[in-house]
């Protein structure tokens, strides 16, 4: 089968789809066949490593792409799946050298869940990474109906979610992204906006006279968006290199995604609900995925892109 890799990370350093064999699922896996797979940031860092580290122990290469969609394909030992169900999943681990874009991937089970009836495969795909990020961070902050939250980076891929299942909960939200963003940030429930031009902390508090009562910084901003948050506050950061120090008494959290299967049901009940709005930019086939990354790095873009195999 093919599968993406990349095989010495660096600044220079480019994926590469080559040929390896088709994995086996063992006890407690599944092999998906994948229909869809995201491109998402962490797959840049994944080439690039952090400050010219690779990620995990060095190795002849690391398999991208932590996002899937597809079709279970073959089942291990102790497995509550059957051949030929739809699925979405997630590859939520750096030291592996295969994952989510390939022609095939081997999950454990717990990493999978039933696919939305309600849309094709290169929308579900863009569910799990950005939608369990967004779960788990609001999870962090542990949020009330009484609680202003603010958002960063609210039409990126977390961050719209997170609008989204926190407007629906009842929280007010305040939601910081690009100004031409406005409408659709609204549209997912933001009950205020700030453009990204402007102070942040000034404005937040012009809407919250001593800021908010916590924040999730999916655009990564670090200290100007703990600024925004009132003493004793809540803050989520989702990028280690920019958590910000806890000043003022408040609490700081770092949040990295892990799989988890009832939050998989949740997000795709959500979905067949109309309660969550999935975004597509632009489709690929999976040998394009240089170019893909290169859409990525570019910026702007509204929506996942998704490889095709
Ligand atoms: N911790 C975890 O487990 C985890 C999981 C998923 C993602 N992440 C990380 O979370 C971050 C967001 O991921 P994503 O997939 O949501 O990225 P994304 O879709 O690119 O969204 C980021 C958004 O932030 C916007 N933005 C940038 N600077 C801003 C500013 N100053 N004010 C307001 N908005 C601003 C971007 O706009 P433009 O595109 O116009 O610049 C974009 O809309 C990335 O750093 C990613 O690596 C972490």
């Amino acid at each position: 089968m093919r599968a993406v890799v990349v095989r010495r990370p660096g600044p220079e350093a480019l994926a590469e789809l080559v040929e390896v064999p088709t994995p086996e699922p063992g006890p407690g896996a599944v092999r998906v066949k994948v229909a869809a797979a995201t491109v998402n940031p962490v797959d840049l860092m994944v080439r690039t490593g952090v400050g010219g580290t690779p990620f995990a122990a060095p190795r002849d290469q690391w398999g991208v792409g932590w996002d899937v969609a597809g079709v279970i394909d073959a089942v291990g030992a102790g497995v509550d799946f059957t051949v030929g169900q739809r699925v979405i999943g997630i590859s939520d681990r750096l030291d592996v050298s295969l994952a989510a874009q390939a022609d095939y991937v081997v999950l454990e089970a717990q990493n999978v869940a039933p696919a939305p009836t309600s849309v094709p495969a290169t929308a579900a795909a863009t569910i799990p990474l950005n939608g369990l990020t967004a779960l788990q961070a609001l999870a962090a902050l542990d949020l009330t109906a009484t609680d202003s939250l603010l958002i960063t980076g609210a039409a990126g891929a977390v961050g719209g979610f997170a609008v989204e299942i926190a407007a629906a909960r009842g929280i007010r939200v305040i939601a910081a992204a690009s100004a031409a963003d406005e409408p659709t940030v609204r549209a997912l429930g933001a009950t205020d906006f700030i453009p990204r031009e402007a102070d942040l902390p000034n404005a937040v508090r012009a809407l919250v006279p001593g800021g908010v009562t916590a924040a999730l910084d999916a655009a990564a901003l670090g200290p100007d968006a703990l600024a925004a948050v009132r003493a004793r506050g809540r803050f989520v950061s989702i990028s280690v290199p920019t958590t910000p120090i806890p000043l003022r008494g408040t609490e700081v959290t770092t949040v990295l995604v892990h799989a988890d299967r009832s939050q998989l049901d949740e997000l795709v009940a959500l979905v067949d609900n109309g309660h969550l709005t999935l975004r597509v930019a632009e489709t690929y086939p999976l040998d394009q995925v240089v170019t893909a990354q290169r859409r990525l790095a570019a910026g702007g873009l509204r929506g996942r892109l998704v490889l095709i195999p």
